[in-house]
């Protein structure tokens, strides 16, 4: 058994926890990290963002070869599905990218400890095996938490990954859904929802708010529904499940109006439930140790990272704010920076965020409901990819951008964009409203034509004075 000794144990090695390590080795740390799983990346590169992202532009060129191509004077026959290979090339997407940090660790001589981290005191943690055996201990100047999260259980609804799915199950179903039923409209279920319809499942969407995507802009979740229900995506909203039966191949699911009434019941073959995400903390021995949680049993951590008790920190999933991989490796870099001395630092509300429907849905900042709620006066510029001749020769004009400004200094406050390629426009817009622009900057900036990015130049003036070409 190995007792070696570091500057940094890090648990967990997601976005949050290789980032850090990486940023710490950087600066010079002996730095271990202790991940359980037989590969790095955590949630996003082995059962998040990366493979769903993978499935969502097969699925796309799919449904693109299978309905699209005609108008730009291409004829091909009706596209055949081959989901083995799909499903194949997902995992090598996967495969890269995980191998890519084992590469990364090693040239930064970041040690990997495999098996599950223990807390055992403030500079003392635990590697146990899968028997549940210590195998290695490590001690530690400062320990990191980064732990991630799980799927939030539904009461009514076990998750076997085979017929009843989280979205790990989801990502890997061996043959296409007649009829998929997502509960949950959040990103994964319209995200995962989007996938299958595609390539071939009838998809209803059971909400149980009144609305899609709470905590999205209105004006941009009614164009996302609509464009999403124009799919062929259905949605049953104000409604929750409250049972599922396994029934012959498939399951019946009970479904009632959220707020009380009268149950129906929905026949599917496989159910996905993505009602959100919960901390990650199980196993960690946070109680021994004395790490408090926050209400809403997240790790509580003050302004630079730390936990309750001194030398123990907390990154990523595991703690407020957005979760997201980007808000986690963010996280990471400003907590070790500051432990080296520097002065790390996370805005977290300007994190941007993307929902990778299509349309894309992506924005930064506030929406106008935040601003409403918090008595801002703001102006609107919004300009719609239709006038945008880019978008014309790329035959994606669905959608607008939309951006808001305060009233008196025209500094941009939120940038909300429903199109094609609105999460690759938003780092423009996350740049802006991190140096503080205002919309007359953003308007005055030469932008290369034609390029999409011109419709956001055209939003910003219109919320400045006026756009050149609406
Ligand atoms: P995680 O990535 O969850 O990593 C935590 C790691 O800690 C895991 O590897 C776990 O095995 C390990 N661990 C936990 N406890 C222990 C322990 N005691 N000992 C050892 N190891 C331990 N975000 C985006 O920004 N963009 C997206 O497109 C996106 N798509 C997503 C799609 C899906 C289907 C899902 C589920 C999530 C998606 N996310 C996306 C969210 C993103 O995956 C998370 O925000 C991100 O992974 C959080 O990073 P983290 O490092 O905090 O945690
Ligand atoms: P979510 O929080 O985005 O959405 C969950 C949805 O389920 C909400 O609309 C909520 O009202 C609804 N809901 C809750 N309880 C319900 C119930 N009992 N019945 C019916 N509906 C119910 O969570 P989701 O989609 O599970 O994703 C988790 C997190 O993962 C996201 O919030 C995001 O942070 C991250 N993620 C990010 C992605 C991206 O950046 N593109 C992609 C996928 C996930």
């Amino acid at each position: 058994m190995a007792n070696d000794s570091y500057d940094l144990v890090i648990i967990g090695a997601g976005p949050a926890g290789y980032v850090a390590a990486i940023r710490a080795a950087q600066l010079g740390m002996k730095v271990a990290v202790v991940e359980k799983n037989a590969t790095l990346g955590g949630t996003c590169l082995n059962v998040g963002c990366i493979p769903s992202k993978a499935l969502l532009q097969s699925s796309h060129l799919f449904e693109e070869t299978g309905h699209d191509l005609a108008a730009h004077g291409i004829v091909v026959p009706a596209p055949a599905l081959d989901l083995i290979q799909m499903m194949k090339r997902k995992g090598e997407v996967v495969g890269a990218t995980t191998k890519g940090i084992e590469f990364l660790f090693k040239k930064n001589k970041i040690a990997w400890l495999q098996g599950q981290g223990r807390i055992d005191a403030a500079g003392k943690v635990s590697v146990l095996g899968m028997d549940g055996v210590v195998k290695d201990t490590a001690t530690a100047r400062n320990i990191l938490i980064a732990a991630g999260s799980e799927v939030t259980p539904l009461p009514g609804v076990t998750i076997d990954e085979k017929k009843i799915v989280s979205s790990t199950g989801a990502l890997d179903l061996a043959s296409v859904p007649k009829h998929l039923v997502v509960i949950g409209a959040g990103i994964i279920g319209l995200e995962l929802g989007s996938v299958w319809r595609r390539l071939g499942s009838d998809v209803t969407v059971v909400e149980f708010l009144d609305r899609i995507t709470p905590g999205v802009d209105d004006e941009v979740t009614k164009f996302l529904q609509r464009t999403l229900a124009k799919q062929g995506l259905k949605f049953k909203l104000g409604a929750k499940v409250t049972k599922a039966e396994m029934s012959g191949e498939g399951v019946t699911l009970t479904v009632e109006p959220s707020k009380g009434g009268t149950a129906e019941t929905l026949e599917a073959d496989v159910v996905l439930v993505a009602i959100g995400r919960r901390p990650y903390v199980a196993g960690l021995g946070l109680d021994k140790v004395g790490v408090k949680l926050t209400e809403r049993g997240r790790i509580a951590v003050d302004a630079h990272f730390q936990t309750s008790v001194p030398g123990i920190y907390a990154i990523g999933d595991v703690i407020d704010g957005p979760m997201l991989a980007h808000k986690a490796s963010e996280d990471g870099i400003a907590c070790v920076e500051t432990l080296a001395g520097q002065k790390g630092h996370v805005n977290w509300d300007l994190v941007p965020s993307v929902i990778y429907t299509q349309p894309e849905v992506a924005w930064v900042g506030r929406t106008e409901e935040q601003l409403k709620a918090a008595g801002v006066a703001y102006k609107i510029g919004k300009y719609p990819f239709t006038a945008d001749p880019r978008s014309r020769a790329n035959a994606a004009t669905e959608g607008f951008v939309k951006v808001l400004a305060d009233k008196t200094t025209d500094r941009v406050l939120g940038v909300h964009i429903f199109g094609a390629e609105a999460g690759t426009m938003i780092g423009e817009a996350a740049l802006a409203v991190e140096f503080a622009a205002s919309a007359e900057d953003i308007g005055r900036i030469c932008h290369a034509h034609p390029t999409v990015n011109e419709a956001l130049k055209e939003a910003a003036l219109a919320a400045w004075e006026k756009p050149i070409h609406l």
